[in-house]
Parts: C-alpha cells; sequence; structure tokens
C-alpha cells in the first residue's frame, strides 16, 4: 500500500495538490546526499527528474520503496539494475516532451544563428547595434542531428519546414531505417562525415557510456569553423572544457546548451560571448508539464489498484 510520496524535483502543482489530498507527500526540491538518505527511508514512491542522482547508497536506505517514477524521459540519474533487484519498479514517461524538446532546439538555433539574447540585451543596455549582429539563415544550411530517435525526427521535421538538408546518425543503421529516413528527407551518416559537412550540429543521444564525452576535443577539430554546436541531450556526452577552448579560441562559432555536466552551478561557459544557455528547460511547458503531471498520477493509482497482485 502505497503511504509516502516524495517529490524531488518540479512536477506541476495539479499533480502535487492531488497526490496531497490522497497521499502523505513531501516535496523537497533537489536535496543534497544526506539529507535525501534519510528522506527515503520510509518512501514508498520517489517522483524525480534530471535534478538528483538515485544512485546505491540512496537506494540502499529506502527500505520501503515501491516505484520510482521518472517525471521525464532519461533514466540516466537512476541505477535502474538496482532498484529492480530490490522488487523497485521504475517508470518513467518518454513521449511526453518530445515536440517542447524539439522546438527548444529550434529556439537555441535561431538564437544562434541571429543572436538574439545579446540583441536584446545590447538593446535593454541601451545600444541600437545592428553592423555586429549579422546572422545566418537556416535555409539550404546543413543540419546535423546526432541521434534520430523520437526527438531527432521531430527536429529533422521541423528543419525540412526550413529548407534545411539534413543529416543523421542512427543507432540502427540497417538498410530498412536508411529507406524509411531517406523517405523523409533525411540522410543517414557516419559521427565523423556529419561533423565535417554539417552547419549546424544538435545533439539528441541518451547518455550511457558509448555516449558519454561523445564530441570531444578531437571530434570538435572535424567541424566547420562556421558551425555551430547545440547540446539538447546531457551534459556528459560533451567534452565541456574542450567545447569552451574551441570556442575560446573560435575553432567553432558557436554553441548553445540546454544541459550541462554539472547543473544549478556556474560553468566558464557563461563567460563566452559566442555560448548561449538555458536552464535546462526544454520540458519545461505548461503543455509537457500537466500532461506528465496527470500521468504521474495515473502510475501511482495503477500501481496502488495492481498492489495486490504484486
Ligand atoms: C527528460 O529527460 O525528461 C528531460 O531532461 C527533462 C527534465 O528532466 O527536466
Amino acid at each position: 500500500m502505497i503511504k509516502n510520496i516524495l517529490i524531488v524535483d518540479p512536477l506541476h502543482d495539479s499533480a502535487i495538490e492531488y497526490l496531497s489530498e490522497r497521499y502523505h507527500v513531501r516535496v523537497e526540491m533537489h536535496p543534497q546526499h544526506e539529507h535525501f538518505v534519510e528522506l527515503v527511508k520510509d518512501t514508498d514512491v520517489i517522483v524525480l527528474r534530471s535534478g538528483v542522482q538515485l544512485n546505491k547508497a540512496v537506494l540502499s536506505a529506502a527500505e520501503q520503496l515501491k516505484l520510482i517514477v521518472r517525471a521525464g524521459n532519461g533514466l540516466d540519474n537512476i541505477d535502474q539494475d538496482f532498484a529492480r533487484s530490490k522488487g523497485v519498479s521504475v517508470l518513467n514517461i518518454p513521449h511526453a516532451s518530445v515536440v517542447s524538446v524539439a522546438e527548444h532546439t529550434f529556439a537555441l538555433m535561431l538564437s544562434l544563428a541571429r543572436h538574439v539574447p545579446k540583441a536584446s540585451g545590447w538593446l535593454k543596455d541601451g545600444i541600437w547595434a545592428k553592423a555586429q549582429l549579422s546572422g545566418f539563415e537556416l535555409n539550404e544550411k546543413t543540419l546535423g542531428i546526432v541521434g534520430m530517435g523520437r526527438i531527432g525526427l521531430q527536429v529533422a521535421k521541423r528543419a525540412k519546414a526550413f529548407n534545411m538538408d539534413v543529416l543523421a546518425t542512427v543507432a540502427n543503421d540497417s538498410t530498412e531505417r536508411r529507406i524509411e529516413l531517406h523517405e523523409q528527407g533525411v540522410g543517414v551518416t557516419s559521427l565523423d562525415e556529419l561533423l565535417t559537412k554539417a552547419d549546424i550540429i544538435c545533439l539528441h543521444v541518451p547518455l550511457t557510456a558509448q555516449t558519454e564525452q561523445l564530441i570531444d576535443a578531437q571530434k570538435m577539430r572535424l567541424m566547420k569553423s562556421t558551425a555551430v554546436l547545440i547540446n539538447m541531450a546531457r551534459g556528459g556526452v560533451v567534452d565541456e572544457h574542450a567545447l569552451y577552448q574551441a570556442l575560446q579560441s573560435k575553432r567553432i562559432a558557436g554553441a548553445a546548451s540546454d544541459v550541462f555536466a554539472q547543473e544549478r552551478t556556474h560553468s566558464p561557459l557563461f563567460e563566452l560571448d559566442n555560448f548561449i544557455g538555458t536552464p535546462h528547460i526544454g520540458a519545461m511547458t505548461e503543455d509537457v508539464q500537466r500532461h506528465i503531471g496527470n500521468q504521474v498520477i495515473e502510475f501511482i493509482e495503477t500501481y496502488e489498484a495492481d498492489g495486490d497482485q504484486r
């Protein structure tokens, strides 16, 4: 039976309200490790996003834990194998945010192309500068999508509307997949060729042992000096130190990132003029968060209803 629910990342107010009327709900944003270990001791359900690490040490302390609900997609911050070995169910919501994340990719792409944050900042500071704000069109540029999953596909569809050429890397490089993507105007290629040819590169791969530091100094050397890099995946997919150097030396023209290896803290990247950052807000839309809130409720209620059969 579910009694205690612990919420450690932002969740839609309507979901918190609904759950609080039915369960004992504690909302503790991003607890530090020691505090987290204390909090989980009598918790039946943990609801989290990407803001905490649900590792072995925390899970070991969670003696009555039954269900982990990832209020979003990525599971890289959860030791899933260990959780499941303890009989804990791990559920995520992979589809809800794909459109919002794809749209945010374009927000960053257009911001890089047209210097939107800088232009707005200067304007508000009383500087009317046009000559220094010359940008580039997306029209006829080559977009390289690293990771053609659910989000990558939404990005590709929108890129076609901007009349871009689209190249992509895929996890499953079968002939059928190549044909399927070819019909959608997407050319499948290797990572190195994509990095060499693309004007704009966006990352949409999960963080795994294979993708950690995937874009390192050597990969950045393959990119055109006019190219820009957009990271909507996870901070760990890019070697941020190498990115800092590539941007500072103008080895590449620009970069934008919604995700960082260390989040909720300063990054040296923030000091660079050719870098644009947002605080992991790809999925932060009313549309997505309301949907996710409802799904979290459904997961918890279904678990409760099926509880006897487990
Ligand atoms: C996700 O994996 O769902 C996203 O990164 C959203 C988030 O955790 O904020």
